[in-house]
């Protein structure tokens, strides 16, 4: 039997009455799949899947809802079933949810829409060497993510045409590499700082903020691609060989290894920028009517009526054009006295500083004389 996936959101008297243990329990009893939850305006919603014939008798049952209920409305919609849960929420009895571990700031849309491409000019050997690594990797995963930038007048050429799968090796290669300084260089900080009895001025949390933002990429990622075993072994190669690669690199030289991610994350904004425009085009139809996943939704703070693909990969963006910003900056900064400009109070709050969001993002970091 055809395996469906519904979205419903249920409007009347139905919170305080048992409707999310009600529905749990009709979803156990017909063999669904999915998860409730109650809105803060006051409706429940969730998602559920499974045999067309038991979602029906589901629906029915629960647009009457418990014995103290009262269903005014009803609203359910199809899903496109090709996502897929293959790291469902955990089923425990006494767990209603995982909370996020660092609230995500919210971007207005405007935000997102002035992020642009941008490159900071290399200016000392350490620049050199950061840049230089990053075209070396840059080579390197175009060749095992099929990748390949037309030159100008090929655009047309089918060579160079990208399919979603193929965005989607792309962002999945990426994101599982771009995990990794984050949560490397708050280690070897946060090591520092206990081997030499010293603080460290807030550096720590926001390059594991990072890391965890990164992975959250990946995860809303790989609830619309499973990726095969190939990617998998490469992944693993890439993550042994980079995290090696940039932990002794970390403790050589945290300034380069910065500046480094800064040009990474130039190349990540770079890759979500075309992605937008193939999008616009109207080159990867099968992203045109996608939701973002539930995950997303969720973590970015999503409102209403921009839940697409396309507003997803803004947010994305945005997130690497703030990683470009914060690495650069702290890429110009002296790595062992300065204070982290994202983790402390400014004497003139009037003037523009660096922030958490992106109303005031700056594409090559700010300068060491203007924050510190
Ligand atoms: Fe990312
Ligand atoms: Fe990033």
């Amino acid at each position: 039997m055809a395996t469906q996936r519904i979205a419903f959101k249920v409007h009347g008297t139905v919170q305080g009455v048992g409707f999310r243990d009600f529905t749990q329990k009709r979803a156990i009893e017909y063999g669904l799949k999915g998860w409730v939850k109650n809105t803060d305006c006051g409706r429940v919603e969730g998602e559920a899947q499974g045999a067309e014939e038991q979602l029906q008798k589901f629906l029915k049952d629960i647009n009457k809802g418990p014995r103290l209920a009262h269903v005014v409305k009803l609203e359910k919609k199809a899903l496109n079933t090709q996502i897929k849960d293959y790291f469902p929420p955990p089923d425990a009895p006494k767990i209603k949810e995982v909370e996020t571990a660092w609230a995500h700031p919210v971007y207005t849309e405007e935000e997102m829409h002035r992020v642009t491409v941008g490159h900071r000019q290399a200016k000392n050997w350490s620049d050199w060497v950061a840049l230089g690594s990053v075209r070396l990797l840059r080579w390197g995963m175009d060749l095992v993510t099929g990748y390949k930038h037309p030159e100008p007048g090929q655009e047309h050429n089918a060579r160079f045409q990208m399919t979603e799968k193929k965005w989607l090796t792309r962002f999945v290669f990426l994101e599982s590499v771009a995990g990794v300084p984050g949560m490397v260089g708050g280690m070897l900080r946060h090591l520092r700082s206990l081997r030499r009895m010293k603080r460290d001025n807030g550096w720590i949390e926001t390059l594991l903020e990072e890391a965890y933002n990164e992975r959250m990429h990946l995860l809303t990622f790989l609830k619309l691609a499973e990726p095969g075993w190939f990617m998998r072994l490469m992944v693993l190669g890439a993550q042994g060989v980079f995290f090696n690669g940039f932990f002794i690199s970390y403790l050589v030289s945290p300034r380069t290894c910065h500046r480094f991610v800064g040009y990474l994350e130039e190349e990540a904004v770079l890759t979500y920028t075309r992605a937008i425009k193939d999008l616009e085009a109207g080159k990867l139809p099968k992203w045109e009517k996608l939701e973002a996943p539930q995950i997303a939704v969720q973590y970015w703070k999503m409102p209403e009526g921009s839940r697409t693909m396309k507003d997803l990969l803004l947010y994305i963006r945005a997130d690497e054009a703030k990683h470009r910003e914060v690495n650069h900056t702290l890429g110009n900064l002296n790595q062992g006295a300065d204070p982290n400009p994202y983790a402390v109070k400014y004497k003139d709050p009037a003037k523009p500083h660096p922030g958490k969001g992106i109303s005031n993002l700056k594409t090559n970091g700010w300068e060491r004389e203007d924050v510190i």
